[in-house]
């Protein structure tokens, strides 16, 4: 593809078969680390008395956030920067494989917060309007889904070709479909981390395990423009470094 111009699909030895190519991906991004088995129980220990008594957000079905109970600087906890520091990392390299020249954007952290779901917790479906980059990174899971899957849901269901038929009951379109998924589920794992535009809806099911408490971070970027000088005007769309905005007082 070049320019926007969808190129013609692969001929193949049969001249009439019809090719279906996708377009306007989302971009997850996944990187699966090795972490310290000393590190993590470390980590996990500190999540727990960094929740405290508290065990839900407030109702008992709901996970604990740490951003709604006052917890959501992890970057400066000095158990969390080093690995905080690592996922912002692959943040740079997430923008780098979008197109993103790196001169030419900044990358911030809003916040960053733990997410505890006790058996049985869920998140509800959500984005995060306030940024433009969210990770999720595990502290724990075994891949298997159990402990709660995030799930994400598709801005719009452009191939249903009739509004709701991927999420109804008795239609036409056979399950599982690849062009009509109504969502996506991700299955933590210990060590893994995701990168998705803030945008993008998502929920966290059902913690499953009885025996633990499903434990991860989450982090909010922000991008803007580099620090600039009065001559180098940011660009458009993009906003001024945060360092050049003015805060404007109530009078
Ligand atoms: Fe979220």
């Amino acid at each position: 593809m070049l320019n926007g111009c969808a190129g013609p699909p692969a001929l193949d030895s049969s001249p009439s078969t019809l090719a279906l190519q996708p377009l306007f991906p989302v971009a997850l991004g996944q990187v699966q680390l090795r972490p310290d088995p000393l590190d993590l129980a470390l980590q996990i220990q500190a999540l727990h008395e960094l929740r405290g008594d508290a065990c839900s957000n407030p109702d008992p079905d709901c996970a604990w956030t740490g951003d709604l109970n006052g917890v959501w600087r992890l970057h400066e906890h000095p158990t969390f920067a080093p690995l905080i520091e690592e996922l912002s990392g692959h943040a740079h390299r997430y923008l780098a494989q979008l197109g993103f020249e790196p001169a030419r954007v900044a990358l911030h952290i809003q916040r960053c917060w733990p997410v505890l779901s006790e058996p049985g917790q869920v998140v509800g479906r959500h984005h995060h309007p306030n940024a433009h980059l969210s990770a999720v990174y595990y502290f724990n899971g075994d891949g298997s889904g159990h402990s709660g899957c995030l799930r994400f849901f598709p801005h719009s269901q452009p191939n249903e070709l009739v509004p709701g038929l991927a999420v109804g009951h008795g239609g036409p379109i056979a399950s599982p479909d690849p062009w009509n998924q109504p969502w996506v589920d991700v299955a933590p794992r210990a060590g893994l981390l995701l990168l998705f535009p803030s945008r993008l809806d998502h929920a966290v099911l059902p913690n499953d395990d009885p025996d633990d408490v499903r434990c991860s971070l989450s982090i909010d970027f922000a991008l803007s423009a580099p620090f600039s000088s009065v001559v180098d005007a940011p660009p458009e769309y993009l906003a001024p470094h945060p360092s050049q905005w003015s805060a404007v007082s109530a009078r």
